[in-house]
C-alpha cells in the first residue's frame, strides 16, 4: 500500500526543486531604507520618505489642479534640489536641464558647436545619449532645435524636463520618485528616448535616466517557480539592444529582443510587449520574461514574478513602460543560436511602369501568411519618390531565422515564380549566416531620428485579412492608397502568434496574437507650417488615412509602441479586453497617479496643458477639469 506515491507529494517534490535566488546586481544592493529617512532631520524626511512612512493630513488641495511647475510658490526650493542631488549616489548625477542646441541661441550661442551638432543631429546617438533629448522632437515641441533644421527662434525647455537623475543604483530611483511624489513634481522616466509619442519627455518635470543601467549576467541554468529550466539573462534597464545581442552571442544564445539596434530592450520596448524579428518563431519579446526587479511609486523596491507580486507581472509584460513604476532589471529566457538566412530587393516604378510596381508588391503581401507560418520576418518600406509619381518598395530585410538559404529560397520560390509570370525582373540578394548576431548586425541598418514633420500612426492588420483573395484586395489597396496620397509606409511581416517557450499569459494586446502585419504610416506636413495647419494634416491623417485602415480590421487594435498619439479610442486599441484588469493593477499600485505618460493606463484623469495648441509635452500636467478620474473600461 504504502509503496504508491499519493500524487500530492509528488506534486510537492518537484515544487521542492531549488529555484533561481533572487539575485541582484550591485546597483541593487545600494537601497534608500525607511531607517535612513527616520534618521535624517524632520524636513529632509518630507522630501524623501516613502509614502507609507509619511501621515500626510491632506491640507489644503485647491492648488493642486497641476502638478507644481518651475514658476510656482511650490516648486521645490534651490535648496531642496541641492538636498536631493547630495543624497544621491553622486551630486553629479542631478542634472539641470541645458538643451545640447543651446549652442545655437542667445547667449550661449557657438557657431562651431552649433555648426558640429548639427552635422551630427540625424545620428540616433545624439540623442539616446543626451539626459532629456527624444526622437520625436516634436513632441518636446520643437523649442530648441538646430535652426537649420527648425527655427526654433530661441531655446527655452519647452517639453525637455526641468531636472535629471542620472540614475547610477536603485538609490537614486528611489530618492527621485519619493522627492517628486512628495513634492507635488511631474515625474518622467527616460531611457533611450526611442517613445514614438514623446512619452519619456514631460515640462516641469524630474526625469529619472535610466540609460546608464548597463550591467547584464547569464545563467546557464536558471531554474524558475513557472517550470522553466534552460539559459537566461539578467539585463540592466539601460540595457540596449546592440549590447544584449552582443553578449548572448558570446554564450552562443539568442534572445528575442528588437530590430533597431539602438532600442532599449529592458525599459519601454519589452514593458509594451516587444516585437523582434524572431517573433514569427517565438512570439513577443514580453512573453519572454522571467520576473522584473521594480521601484514602485510608493518608493519600494522589489520583484515581480511568477510568484511575487503576480499582478504586476502580469501588468509589465505588455502593459506599457512609465505607468506601474521604474524598472531597474529583467530576466529572460535565452535560446540556442540558430542558422539565419536574410534576403533584401527592391522595386521602382520609375523603372518598372506603375502597373508592374503595384503588382509586384502587392505579390508579396500576397504571401503574408505563408512567410510567417515558415517562422520569417519582413521589414518593408514603400514610399513615394521625392518626385511625387513614382514609388519605391524595398525589402530590408527579408529574415528567415533557423532556416538555411536553400530552405528560404524554398519559402520564397512561389512568391519569385509570380514575379517572373508576371515578367518583372527581380535580383534579390540572399546570404546565409552562422548564426543570429551576425545576421542582424549586417542587414538592419541604424536607425535615422530628429524628424520634426511628421505623424505617425499604426495597425495591426490580422491574418483573416489575408485568407481570401477579397481580403488581400482591401488590405493592399489601403496601402497603395495611402501611397498614392503621398504619405510613407512602413510593413513588418510578422506574427507572434505562439509564444513558443515563452508564457502569452500577460498584457500584451491581444489583437498582436491574430496579427501578420503590423504596419506604420508617416505623414509630413511643411516644416514652417503653422499649429492650425499642422491640426488640419493631423486630423486629415489621423480620422482620414488611419480610419481607412480601421475600418478594414474591426476589432484589432495599434501597437502602443509605436502608434499614433492622437489614436482615438487608444484603451481598445492598444489593449483590448485586457484595458479593465491593466487599469485595476494601476490603482492598486499607483493610487496618486505618481506615473503619467501619454495614453498610459489609467493616464486618463489628466492632460499636458500644451502652450503652442499642438499635442506635446510642452505644458503643465493638470487634472482634466471637471471629470472623474476614473475612467470607463473599455468592454
Ligand atoms: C528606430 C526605432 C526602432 C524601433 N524598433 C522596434 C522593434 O524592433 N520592435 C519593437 O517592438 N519596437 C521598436 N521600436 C519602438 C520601441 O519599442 C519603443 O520606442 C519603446 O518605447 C522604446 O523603449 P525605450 O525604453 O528605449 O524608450 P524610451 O522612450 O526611453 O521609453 C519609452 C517608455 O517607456 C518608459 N520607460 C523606459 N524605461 C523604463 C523603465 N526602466 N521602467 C519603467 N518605464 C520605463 C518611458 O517612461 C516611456 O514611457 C523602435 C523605435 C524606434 C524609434
Ligand atoms: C521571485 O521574487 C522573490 C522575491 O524577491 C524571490 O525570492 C524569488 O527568488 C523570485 N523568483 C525567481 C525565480 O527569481
Ligand atoms: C489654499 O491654497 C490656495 C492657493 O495656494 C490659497 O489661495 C487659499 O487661501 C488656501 N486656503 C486655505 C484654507 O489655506
Ligand atoms: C563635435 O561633435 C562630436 C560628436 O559628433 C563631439 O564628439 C565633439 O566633441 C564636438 N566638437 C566640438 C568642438 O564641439
Ligand atoms: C530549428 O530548426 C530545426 C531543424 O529544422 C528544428 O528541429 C528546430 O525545432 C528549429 N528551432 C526553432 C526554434 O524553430
Ligand atoms: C548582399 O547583402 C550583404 C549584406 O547586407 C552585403 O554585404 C552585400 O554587399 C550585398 N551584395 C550585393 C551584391 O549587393
Ligand atoms: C481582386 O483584385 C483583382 C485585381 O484587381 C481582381 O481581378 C479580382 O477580381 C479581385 N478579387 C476579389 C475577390 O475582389
Ligand atoms: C477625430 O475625430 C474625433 C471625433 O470627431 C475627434 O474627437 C478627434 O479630435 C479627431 N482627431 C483628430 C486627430 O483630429
Ligand atoms: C481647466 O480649467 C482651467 C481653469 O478654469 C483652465 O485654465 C484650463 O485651460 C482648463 N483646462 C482644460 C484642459 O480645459
Amino acid at each position: 500500500m504504502a509503496r504508491f506515491f499519493p500524487s500530492f507529494l509528488l506534486a510537492a517534490s518537484l515544487l521542492a526543486v531549488p529555484s533561481q535566488a533572487r539575485m541582484l546586481f550591485p546597483f541593487e544592493q545600494r537601497q534608500l531604507t525607511r531607517e535612513y529617512v527616520a534618521s535624517l532631520p524632520e524636513e529632509d524626511q518630507l522630501l524623501f520618505a516613502f509614502d507609507d512612512q509619511l501621515s500626510f493630513t491632506e491640507a489644503n488641495t485647491t492648488d493642486k489642479r497641476c502638478r507644481y511647475a518651475p514658476g510656482d510658490g511650490k516648486w521645490p526650493s534651490d535648496k531642496a534640489w541641492t538636498k536631493l542631488a547630495k543624497q544621491l549616489s553622486s551630486t553629479s548625477a542631478l542634472i539641470q536641464t541645458v538643451p545640447q542646441a543651446s549652442v545655437c541661441y542667445g547667449t550661449t550661442k557657438d557657431d562651431t558647436k552649433c555648426q558640429n551638432l548639427t552635422k551630427s543631429w540625424s545620428n540616433s546617438y545624439t540623442h539616446i545619449d543626451d539626459p532629456t533629448e527624444v526622437l520625436s522632437p516634436i513632441y518636446q515641441g520643437l523649442t530648441c532645435q538646430p535652426p537649420s533644421i527648425y527655427d526654433s527662434k530661441s531655446c527655452t525647455l519647452g517639453g525637455y524636463p526641468s531636472y535629471v537623475i542620472n540614475a547610477k543604483d536603485v538609490l537614486d530611483i528611489q530618492l527621485g520618485i519619493n522627492f517628486a511624489r512628495n513634492d507635488y513634481v511631474r515625474l518622467v522616466v527616460k531611457n533611450t528616448g526611442h517613445d514614438f509619442a514623446g512619452k519619456s519627455a514631460g515640462a516641469g518635470s524630474l526625469s529619472i535616466w535610466t540609460h546608464g543601467l548597463k550591467d547584464i549576467q547569464f545563467f546557464d541554468n536558471y531554474v524558475d517557480e513557472s517550470g522553466y529550466k534552460g539559459p537566461a539573462v539578467k539585463a540592466g534597464a539601460g540595457v540596449q539592444a546592440f549590447e544584449l545581442y552582443k553578449a548572448a552571442n558570446a554564450k552562443g544564445l539568442v534572445v528575442v529582443a528588437g530590430e533597431g539596434q539602438t532600442v532599449g530592450i529592458m525599459g519601454g520596448y519589452i514593458q509594451g510587449g516587444g516585437h523582434s524579428p524572431l517573433s514569427s518563431l517565438y512570439g513577443m519579446a514580453a512573453d519572454h520574461v522571467l520576473g522584473f526587479e521594480i521601484v514602485t511609486p510608493i518608493g519600494e523596491f522589489l520583484s515581480a514574478n511568477s510568484t511575487s507580486n503576480t499582478d504586476l507581472f502580469w501588468a509589465l509584460r505588455g502593459g506599457g513602460g512609465g505607468t506601474y513604476g521604474v524598472v531597474t532589471s529583467v530576466t529572460v529566457k535565452a535560446y540556442k543560436d540558430f542558422p539565419v538566412t536574410a534576403a533584401s530587393w527592391s522595386f521602382d516604378s520609375a523603372k518598372l511602369g506603375l502597373d508592374k510596381f503595384w503588382a509586384a508588391s502587392k505579390a508579396f503581401f500576397d504571401r503574408a501568411i505563408d512567410n510567417v507560418d515558415a517562422g520569417t520576418y519582413s521589414y518593408i518600406i514603400m514610399a513615394p519618390n521625392p518626385n511625387g509619381k513614382d514609388y519605391a518598395f524595398i525589402m530590408q530585410p527579408f529574415f528567415a531565422p533557423n532556416k538555411t538559404a536553400k530552405e528560404t529560397n524554398t519559402i520564397l520560390a512561389p512568391y519569385f515564380s509570380r514575379l517572373t509570370s508576371l515578367n518583372i525582373p527581380f535580383s534579390p540578394n540572399i546570404t546565409e549566416y552562422k548564426g543570429f548576431y551576425a545576421a542582424w548586425q549586417a542587414e538592419f541598418p541604424l536607425e535615422g531620428t530628429g524628424d520634426v514633420q511628421t505623424a505617425v500612426g499604426s495597425r495591426l492588420f490580422p491574418r483573416s485579412n489575408f485568407n481570401s483573395e477579397y481580403g488581400r484586395n482591401i488590405t493592399f489597396n489601403a496601402l497603395r492608397q495611402t501611397l498614392e496620397a503621398g504619405q510613407s509606409v512602413i510593413a513588418f511581416n510578422v506574427a507572434p502568434t505562439l509564444a513558443r517557450g515563452g508564457n502569452p499569459d500577460n498584457a500584451v494586446n491581444p489583437a498582436w496574437r491574430t496579427a501578420v502585419l503590423h504596419a506604420i504610416a508617416g505623414r509630413r506636413w511643411p516644416v514652417a507650417a503653422s499649429a492650425s495647419e499642422i491640426l488640419a494634416v493631423r486630423t486629415a491623417f489621423t480620422n482620414g488615412t488611419m480610419q481607412k485602415w480601421r475600418d478594414i480590421t474591426p476589432g484589432s487594435g495599434s501597437y502602443l509602441n509605436e502608434a499614433d498619439r492622437l489614436e482615438p479610442n487608444w484603451q481598445q486599441s492598444f489593449w483590448g479586453n485586457k484595458y479593465a484588469k491593466l487599469l485595476q493593477i494601476k490603482q492598486d499600485w499607483d493610487a496618486k497617479d505618481v506615473f503619467w505618460a501619454v495614453n498610459s493606463v489609467g493616464s486618463e484623469g489628466w492632460v499636458v496643458e500644451n502652450v503652442d495648441g499642438l499635442p506635446n509635452e510642452n505644458g503643465k500636467l493638470c487634472k482634466v477639469n471637471g471629470t472623474s478620474p476614473t475612467p470607463t473600461p473599455a468592454p
